[in-house]
């Protein structure tokens, strides 16, 4: 009889780990999703057969960390946040978890390690960054097999990055351009991330050689800037806004005042990230091609669930 795969997925809730999950329990592993609050994970069952996929608490803590691990042959880390609402908690999150997953990972005789790192976290100067790539580190050294992917902004249906601005945009008469909107990005399509997370788990023994302590840097096939980003939700939201060229200094200022919400739209840690360009190195990495994925452009995707916020759409609906 072959033994079930057991896979421990970290942030399974998530955006991306959602993806990811499905994925892992259609290829028949067992998934156990981590999570803080694993009633919040219940929706993730029906990616699997009965008892396939199973919420599963997780706190954090070191305790529940190794229990999580003990016995999974693949482990993935999808946990992270994008501001911090409380004194390093992005090292907590971003260099301490991984740190605590790895080191408990090592120790469990887990077989392959997954992380979901950030683009450009070795380039920007954000605090965002730093945290990401200080838990690279960490991760390394603890468990020098792991395999890292660094995504650059990430679309698909539930993403919180083209569905807040689309939502801005259709209520707002004018959403900023911060620094000029000169700032590039490589969006990626979130299943893409999922499957190279899957072709990565499932390589055979003598491929995954080639993976194993690399870093893999995903971006789909579309370099634009943050003012292309407005022309294709413009496009395919059907909605209108003026673009309103933010220099830095008054960028950080109204980011300031943003911060201060209990969900900020912005933060000046955000706007400290946006001096950089969040593209795939030009040479010498490891990316969606090395695993033979054909990355999906915005226009595929983002039609299917930008429409929603078409004006055009609406008055249909009204009517
Ligand atoms: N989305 C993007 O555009 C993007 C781009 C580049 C890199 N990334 C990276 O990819 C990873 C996944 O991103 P995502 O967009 O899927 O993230 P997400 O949906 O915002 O959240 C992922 C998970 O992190 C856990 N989490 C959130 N806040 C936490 C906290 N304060 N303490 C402990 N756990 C917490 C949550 O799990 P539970 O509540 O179930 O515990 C959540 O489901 C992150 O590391 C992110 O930095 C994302």
């Amino acid at each position: 009889m072959t033994q079930q795969k057991i896979a421990t997925i970290f942030g399974a809730t998530g955006f991306i780990g959602r993806y990811i999950t499905q994925d892992l329990a259609k290829q028949g592993y067992i998934i156990r999703a981590a999570s803080r609050t694993p009633n919040k994970a219940f929706f993730l069952k029906p990616y699997g057969n009965v008892g396939q996929v199973v919420p599963f608490p997780c706190d954090g803590s070191k305790k529940d960390i190794e229990k999580a691990v003990n016995g999974a042959s693949l482990v993935v880390n999808c946990v992270g946040i994008l501001f911090e609402k409380k004194k390093d908690q992005f090292k907590k999150i971003h260099t301490d978890l991984i740190n605590d997953i790895a080191k408990a990972s090592a120790k469990c005789g887990v077989n392959r390690l997954i992380h979901i790192s950030a683009l450009g976290c070795d380039t920007a100067t954000s605090k965002y960054a730093a945290s990401k790539l200080a838990g690279e580190k960490k991760l390394l050294k603890a468990f020098p097999e792991a395999v890292i992917l660094r995504p650059s902004v990430v679309f698909g249906r539930e993403d919180n990055f083209f569905n807040m601005f689309a939502r801005m945009g259709r209520i707002l008469p004018a959403l900023p351009l911060i620094g000029g909107g000169h700032t590039k990005f490589q969006p990626v399509y979130v299943a893409d991330i999922a499957d190279a997370a899957l072709k990565i788990s499932e390589s055979t023994p003598d491929a995954f050689k080639k993976f194993q302590g690399k870093t893999f840097e995903l971006g789909g096939p579309d370099v634009v800037t943050f003012k292309d980003i407005y022309a294709k939700l413009k496009q395919h939201a059907g909605i209108n806004f003026i673009e309103l060229p933010l220099p830095w200094c008054v960028a950080k200022i109204e980011a300031a005042i943003l911060g201060l919400l209990p969900k900020p739209l912005l933060t000046t840690d955000q706007v400290e990230s946006l001096k950089t360009d969040n593209v795939v190195a030009a040479k010498g990495v490891k990316t969606f091609s090395t695993l033979g994925i054909q990355a999906t452009s915005m226009d595929a995707v983002l039609p299917s669930y930008l429409k929603q916020y078409s004006y055009k759409k609406n008055k249909v609906d009204a009517a």
